[in-house]
């Protein structure tokens, strides 16, 4: 039998057992995360077969109408409901930061298993808590992972396989800059991302959390300090009138302060000692979501820009210097992560792709009884980064060790 939102009858693998999932939130990532669950089963072959069992939100009719349009069997009003329904497995958590160290560890203490959006938290203190509950829920069988979704671009993970075979070699720089331009109006609204309470921090927890995720993760290291600057250069703007998502909203007359960073600009030093730097601003006129990295080796480089996220450049510097120079790989064949379920060679993915092999990563992670990265405990880390960071902008770019 179908329920209303057609799971049961349509969803592939009907043979396979069914793991529920509960989502909170239901604005921008909500979206990618309903697209993914809603596609992953038609696309990879999964030892489990997901059902949107039930979406959270607060308020009655839009929580409803997000799950008529989404494709969620029922609504609830309170995320504890939602924890508590017997047909709800997995637990995803698409709300602001503020609220993630709530929901996830009710979730785990619940029995559930965890999917929660980046940054893990607010704060250190939360993310320690969460980390903890994760591994005492991963002693019960339950797994727990954060939403880094950048890491499951096919370019991306593909970078990270030649970098594990040692086609860069030792890693001497890992450069990532991520600048987007919807702060440069003084009067867009104060929106969730712009208050501390909410968001923790600000272009810092939200791009710059992805930029530190991905710089240890392609490196295969730890950042042991960090030397940081932020700015906020909007230090009021127009109290927001009605409702926001993503990162839209409309602004009233009233003004009120900003209470987080529009710009982090940081260097570190990983583990082995190679060097790394960082851009993380909201005020790059022009620049949408150009989330660009760049690995340097002494046997080769590689170079990455999400605004061209089939690409992956590549310069083999142990070719002779007359012939080498970077190459444009084109990842899209059925050898490069993920592609194997995808299109043929050269028919493109986009960003809700990356979505969907979080999805996939994570269910099989499920099925296995192994948790996959990157983990609760990884999300701590990051968290532990960027309070460094904090730490040594206060300082004026003192240099923070990072603790481990
Ligand atoms: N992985 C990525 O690339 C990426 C991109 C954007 C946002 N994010 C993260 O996803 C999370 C959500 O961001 P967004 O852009 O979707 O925000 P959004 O403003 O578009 O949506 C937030 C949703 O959470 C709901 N919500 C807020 N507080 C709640 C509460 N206490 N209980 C229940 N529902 C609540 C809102 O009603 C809304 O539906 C944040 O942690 C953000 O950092 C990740």
């Amino acid at each position: 039998m179908a329920d209303m939102a057609g799971n049961e009858d349509s969803e592939a693998g009907a043979a396979s057992p069914a793991l529920g999932i509960g989502m909170v939130g239901y604005a921008f990532m909500g979206a990618t995360h309903s697209h993914a669950w809603r596609t992953v089963g038609h696309v990879f072959d999964l030892p489990m077969r997901p059902v949107m069992a039930a979406i959270g939100g607060r308020d009655a009719d839009a929580v409803r109408a997000a799950a008529a349009r989404h494709g969620w069997a029922a609504a609830e009003t309170d995320w504890r409901a939602l924890v508590d329904r017997d047909d709800v497995q997995l637990v995803d958590v698409c709300t602001p930061g503020d609220s993630h160290a709530e929901i996830a560890v009710a979730a785990l203490e619940a029995g559930k298993h965890v999917l929660c959006e980046k940054p893990l938290a607010n704060s250190v203190a939360e993310a320690e808590a969460m980390a903890a509950a994760a591994e005492r829920a991963a002693a019960r069988g339950q797994v727990a992972m954060v939403g880094f979704n950048y890491r499951r671009v096919p370019a991306v993970a593909y970078a990270r396989r030649l970098i594990a075979d040692g086609k860069v070699g030792t890693i001497r720089h890992v450069r990532v800059t991520y600048l987007q331009d919807w702060l440069v109006d003084p009067d867009f609204p104060l929106t969730w991302r712009l208050k501390r309470e909410y968001a923790g921090s600000g272009a810092l927890g939200d791009l710059g959390a992805h930029a530190v995720d991905l710089a240890q993760y392609l490196a295969g290291e730890l950042l042991v300090g960090v030397s940081a600057l932020t700015e906020t250069f909007v230090r009021d703007r127009p109290e927001l009138d009605g409702a926001s998502s993503g990162l839209s909203g409309s602004g009233s007359a009233r003004r009120g302060p900003v209470t987080v960073d529009d710009a982090a600009l940081f260097t570190g030093r990983l583990t082995s000692g190679a060097l790394a730097s960082f851009e993380a601003t909201r005020m790059a006129s022009g620049r949408k979501n150009a989330l660009r990295l760049e690995v340097n080796g002494e046997r080769g480089s590689l170079a990455f820009d999400l605004e061209r996220l089939n690409e992956l450049s590549f310069h083999d510097h142990t070719e002779s210097a007359e012939s080498a120079g970077f190459r444009r790989i084109l990842v899209t064949e059925p050898g490069h992560p993920y592609l194997e379920a995808w299109w043929p060679p050269g028919h493109a993915l986009g960003y809700e792709h990356t979505f969907t092999h979080q999805a996939r990563d994570l269910v099989v992670g499920i099925a296995e009884g192994a948790a996959p990265a990157p983990s609760f405990a990884d999300g701590l880390q990051v968290q532990r980064v960027l309070a460094a960071v904090e730490e040594s902008a206060e300082k004026n770019a003192v240099y923070t060790p990072v603790p481990s």
